[in-house]
């Protein structure tokens, strides 16, 4: 593998989790800021480093789904067949929580949410730091999730002491998030496992943005947002825009009717969606580092990853 830290840089990681300090490391999502999940003095860090209001809850990060069972305080039947099939990978189960994981995680929820990371690097860090590691994105709040080692050096390297490099990420979206910790399966964020494919496994899940009820906690309107004003657009704008000078454009698969941007990246030229969700990020820096006023964001269908691509523009485009 040509981005494996070296067995000397994993033990001083695993060390540090040991020792509550904070340690950067990569996932197949995205990286994650990562502390001691059982240790709320360790936690509290993540949320200092990362300027993350107290009210957003974290996902704890294990190595195994009999890991995973002993943060739960109660098993559901749906969780273990999902676990089977996508664990490890981006999926993170929200279920009851044990007594032993603070209130700090949570945000003082009853309930948990886990995930077992398909990392090589994620899952030797866990390993040898024998803990489960309470993770956010490794972002400053608000901000484009990390998609790389570098983009957490530019941005957290000051606040964070061992940031392991395992390569770009290959899913580049978050995990999905399913609450199971009611009869009806609630999916409170899409992500790198379309719905449709959980919903092939254990039926009929509500999508929480469909919902008249407040969002999961931390779902704030405006999120993974670049400092220039990020708009949405559909066809038709993209080919009648007149653009100044100072405008960017995040392009799916076919920029050639565009006239005018200053900078231009393309997701997927053959409009794969999953190479789409790996670009995404890195896409929307390298174009907020061009010092624009706007960038315009095409709009993807919204199957499969193009749900969890077109929650994170909407997103980026939310009010702020
Ligand atoms: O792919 C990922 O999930 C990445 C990598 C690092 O694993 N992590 C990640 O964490 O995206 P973060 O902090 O950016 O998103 C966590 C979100 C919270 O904002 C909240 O919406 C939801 O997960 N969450 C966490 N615990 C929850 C709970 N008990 N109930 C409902 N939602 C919860
Ligand atoms: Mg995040």
């Amino acid at each position: 593998m040509p981005h494996q830290p070296k067995a000397d840089e994993l033990e001083r990681a695993a060390h540090a989790v040991r020792s509550g300090e904070l340690v950067a490391f990569p996932t197949e999502t995205v990286y994650g800021l990562g502390a001691d999940a059982l240790n709320a003095r360790a936690c509290a860090k993540i949320f200092e480093a990362k300027n993350r209001p107290y009210f957003d809850p974290l996902i704890v990060h294990v190595a195994s789904f009999e890991e995973a069972c002993q943060l739960w305080s109660k098993l559901d039947p749906r969780a273990a067949q999902l676990a089977k099939h996508f664990w490890p990978g981006p999926l993170t189960i929200v279920l009851l929580k044990a007594v032993k994981i603070p209130d700090l995680v949570t945000a003082g929820l009853a309930t948990v949410a886990v995930r077992v990371p398909a990392h090589p690097v994620a899952l030797e860090l866990l390993k040898h730091a024998q803990r489960p590691i309470a993770a956010p994105s490794a972002n400053p709040f608000g901000y484009i999730s990390p998609t790389t080692a570098e983009h957490v050096r530019t941005q957290l390297g000051a606040q964070v002491p061992v940031i392991l490099d395992g390569g770009p990420c290959v899913v580049g979206v978050e995990s999905t998030i399913l609450d199971l910790s009611a009869p009806q399966a609630r999916l409170l964020r899409p992500g790198g496992v379309p719905v449709e494919a959980l919903e092939a496994l254990i039926g009929p899940v509500v999508l929480a943005e469909e919902e008249n009820r407040p969002e999961a906690p931390g779902q704030l309107p405006s999120h993974y947002a670049p400092r220039a004003k990020l708009i949405l657009i559909d066809d038709a704008q993209l080919c009648a825009e007149k653009v100044s000078r100072r405008v960017g454009l995040l392009a799916f698969k076919d920029a050639s009717k565009a006239r005018g941007y200053a900078s231009v990246e393309v997701l997927s030229k053959s409009g794969d969606l999953a190479e789409a969700a790996a670009n995404l990020f890195a896409a929307l820096r390298r174009l907020d580092a061009a010092g624009l006023e706007e960038i315009h964001a095409q709009a993807v269908p919204e199957t499969g990853l193009g749900r969890a691509i077109m929650n994170r523009l909407k997103k980026a485009a939310g009010p702020r």
